[in-house]
């Protein structure tokens, strides 16, 4: 049982408590050790009942999720483990409790099940995350959840994946006795007189496999899951799992338990070989490793952060200024005029009183947030600030004087923040004493809401400044990933080209429409012309006016946006741009713009053909791969999975394709290179491969392979 897994003997119950941390997962030889337990405690005369717990800060968070990948790959027979667990615990003859702190996620919810009983303290949360991973729960939590929480429940939990707290749990019967108190003590304490309480009732002991009193009919299931599959073709648009998830509930309704579990393993696996469902677990093991940092150890000094101030309440600041707030620091947020700081203050306010008629918040708690942030005109206080952000208009002189006047009332030790999305923040930097204090912190809109922060390390930001600004992200419950300094940093640097492309199709002659559907069928959010007119289309305009080096003489420059500009097509928000947009927002094909396009083409001696699907949707993505295969290689990113963060939590790259370069990964770099060699052929310089990316196809690697050996 080794130490994964220990046993002891409180007052008659036996408690079987699984040690391996951070999370308890059922890594091998935990399910085998909780076997073991119950085995023994059951042949022992004098244990009456048995207590399930997680060591440490957790119960026990679900399956070992590497061990997925080992399955998939063939290197691991996938052994009967946890069902094993579960029958066991079910079938004692003494019972069984399962004693919930922390998390009972996933597996951790199924052994739980698999118990009689069922206690937690108020703060835990259960769930089966599963579908998160582009699977399904797969050790009968699809047909023991509906049996104690109702379908209803069931469908809602296995097919979006979001957890429920304790009291929920409670009321829906997955959790039978929330326990008062806070800590692993009083659970445990609790836990074991629940059991002897339950051991010493001489009652039968209830198996969740055999109450059907909560299933219904097959009839009255049904509408529960067309509401469930409306939702999640919605919500979770292009996943596969949510809808399995959905069919393998409904099938706890409509076949016996021991028909039902089968269907249920048929496809847990169908989704576990999924593309989905590797790029779903490629997105979570992304996320952590972007935490770490070969150069600064989880474990390096950092500084406090408590109070914070921020300059300018725009649209960044603003957002900033409430990403703060939130995580319970205080801001004190100036501005250049009174306008501009009623503007900004009563944006925020109009955002929190969103969320208070969205049942979020309550109004004595937007008043509780709008008191921690101090509006004003000056700078007063912003000598005790811990953390100073930047958030001016994007104008290099502007920033270098707010720095250098920054330099002069930040304490020692404060850290300097810019927002800046394109400037060097080396320059930016050298307008202060302190370069090693100074940091990007780029944000993305609405900043309030975006998971991503880029963390842009100048070529002297300290270390402790990297440590301080990776902890903080966290509590800003922001992604933070860390990038280089160079021109647009990772996400808009490969953004650009995404979007250049996006326009030379369509002067080549693919409809807009055409093109944004293709990418919303991939499954982006939206596509690159309905985001060009969310974002404003002058925006682009101005960044290629005020950096014509952007296009050296010999390459081709895209026209469109700017021809639309030209009309005053700004996008949304002058209601016309790619699109011709309603009063209420709604966008509408817009035949002047298709004989703009015919013009420019005609102007411009651009051939206008029929351009086939497959060829937009490889132009657009690929030459965001082939940017970040670049950046890769320049050393601006550390990793191509930090690349995959950065676009899923920023640019709405669809979660089931796991980023652009995990995508690529899954195309295969061959035909990639080969793809991008004939756009180099037809389409010329910009579609140079990129060094990198020729020398891993030709290799037969990958990005993935890549990071591995770094
Ligand atoms: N398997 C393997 N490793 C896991 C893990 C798991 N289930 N859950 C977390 N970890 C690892 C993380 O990778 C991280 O490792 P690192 O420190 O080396 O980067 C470490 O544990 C700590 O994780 P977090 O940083 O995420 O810790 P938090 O405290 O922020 O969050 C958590 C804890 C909410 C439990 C979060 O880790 C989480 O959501 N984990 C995944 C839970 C999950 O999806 N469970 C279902 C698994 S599939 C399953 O059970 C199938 C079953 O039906 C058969
Ligand atoms: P904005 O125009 O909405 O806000 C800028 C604010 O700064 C204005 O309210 C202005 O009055 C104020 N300001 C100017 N000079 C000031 C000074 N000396 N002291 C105090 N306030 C001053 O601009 P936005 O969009 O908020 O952009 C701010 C920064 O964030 C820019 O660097 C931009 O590149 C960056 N950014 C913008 C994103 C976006 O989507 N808008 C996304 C990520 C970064």
């Amino acid at each position: 049982m080794g130490d994964l897994v220990q046993l002891s003997i409180v007052d008659g119950v036996g408690v079987i408590t699984v040690q391996n941390p951070p999370v308890n997962a059922l890594s091998p030889g935990v399910p085998e050790g909780i076997l073991e337990g119950v085995e023994s405690f059951v042949a022992d005369a004098g244990v009456n009942a048995i207590v399930l717990i997680g060591g440490g800060r957790t119960f026990i968070a679900g399956a070992d999720i590497k061990e997925f990948g080992k399955i998939t790959s063939g290197q691991k027979r996938r052994g009967p483990g946890l069902i094993s667990v579960i029958d066991a615990l079910e079938n004692a003859a003494k019972p069984t409790v399962a004693a919930i702190h922390g998390f009972a996620f996933g597996g951790g919810l199924e052994a739980a099940q698999g118990c009689h009983y069922r206690v937690a303290l108020r703060s835990a949360r259960v769930g089966q995350p599963e579908v998160k991973l582009g699977i399904i729960p797969g050790a009968h939590g699809t047909q023991r959840l509906p049996r104690l929480a109702g379908v209803r429940k069931a469908l809602e939990m296995c097919s979006l994946g979001s957890p429920i707290f304790a009291d929920e749990a409670h009321r829906f019967g997955i959790v039978d006795r929330v326990i008062e108190g806070d800590g692993y003590e009083e659970l445990l304490a609790g836990a074991v007189a629940f059991a002897a309480e339950r051991a010493s009732s001489g009652e039968p002991h209830p198996k969740a496999s055999e109450s059907d009193a909560k299933l219904g009919t097959p009839e009255e299931a049904a509408p529960l899951c067309d509401a469930a599959r409306a939702l999640v073709r919605k919500k979770r648009r292009g996943q596969m799992a949510p809808l399995k998830a959905i069919d393998a509930v409904e099938a706890a309704v409509s076949l016996p338990f021991s028909e039902g579990i089968k269907r249920e393993a048929e496809i847990f696996r169908e989704c576990l070989f999924s593309t989905q469902s590797k790029a779903l677990i490629h997105a979570f093991f992304s996320e952590r490793a972007a935490r770490k940092i070969p150069d600064v150890p989880k474990d390096h000094p950092s500084r406090q952060v408590q109070s914070a101030a921020v300059i300018g309440a725009g649209t960044m600041g603003g957002g900033i200024a409430m990403s703060y707030v939130n995580a319970g620091i205080p801001v004190r947020l100036a501005e250049v005029s009174r306008e501009a700081l009623d503007r900004g203050v009563a944006t925020i306010r109009k955002n929190y009183e969103r969320s208070v008629r969205g049942g979020r918040f309550t109004a004595e708690f937007v008043e509780q947030r709008m008191a921690m942030i101090t509006p004003q005109l000056d700078w007063e206080g912003f000598g005790e600030a811990d953390i100073i952000v930047e958030a001016v208009f994007e104008n290099m002189a502007l920033k270098k004087e707010i720095f250098g006047r920054i330099d002069g009332v930040a304490r020692p030790g404060a850290v300097l923040a810019t927002n800046t999305s394109t400037l060097s923040v080396d320059e930016i930097a050298s307008a202060t004493s302190r370069p090693e204090d100074v940091i990007g912190h780029h944000f993305f809109s609405p900043a309030n809401v975006m998971r991503l922060l880029e963390i842009v390390r100048g070529a002297k930001t300290g270390r402790e400044v990297v440590a301080t600004s990776m902890a903080l992200a966290r509590r800003l419950r922001k992604v933070g990933v860390l990038v280089g300094n160079c021109l647009g940093f990772v996400g808009n640097r490969m953004f650009h080209p995404y979007r250049r492309e996006a326009q030379f199709l369509a002067e080549e002659g693919a409809k807009p429409a055409t093109v944004d559907r293709v990418l919303y069928d991939f499954g982006a959010a939206m596509g690159p012309m309905a985001v060009g007119d969310l974002a404003g289309l002058d925006v682009g305009m101005r960044v290629r006016k005020e950096s014509p080096q952007m296009y050296p003489p010999g390459t081709r420059r895209p026209v469109a946006e700017d021809a639309l500009c030209e009309l005053g097509r700004y996008g949304q928000k002058t209601g016309a741009g790619w699109y011709r947009y309603g009063a209420d927002r709604s966008r509408h094909e817009d035949p002047e713009v298709d004989a703009l396009l015919r013009r420019i083409a005609a102007e411009n001696g651009i051939e206008q053909r029929e351009i086939p699907e497959d060829e937009i949707l490889d132009r657009v993505v690929y030459a965001l791969v082939n940017e970040g295969a670049r950046i890769l290689e320049e050393g601006f990113a550390l990793r191509s999975s930090d690349i995959d963060v950065i676009y899923l939590y920023g640019y709405g790259f669809p979660p089931q394709r796991g980023g652009p370069m995990f995508y690529a990964d899954t195309v295969g770099l061959e035909k990639v290179l080969e793809r991008v060699e004939e756009f180099h052929q037809r389409h010329g310089h910009w579609w140079r491969p990129a060094p990198l990316l020729r020398e891993l196809a030709q290799a037969g690697s990958s990005f993935g392979e890549w990071d591995r050996s770094c």
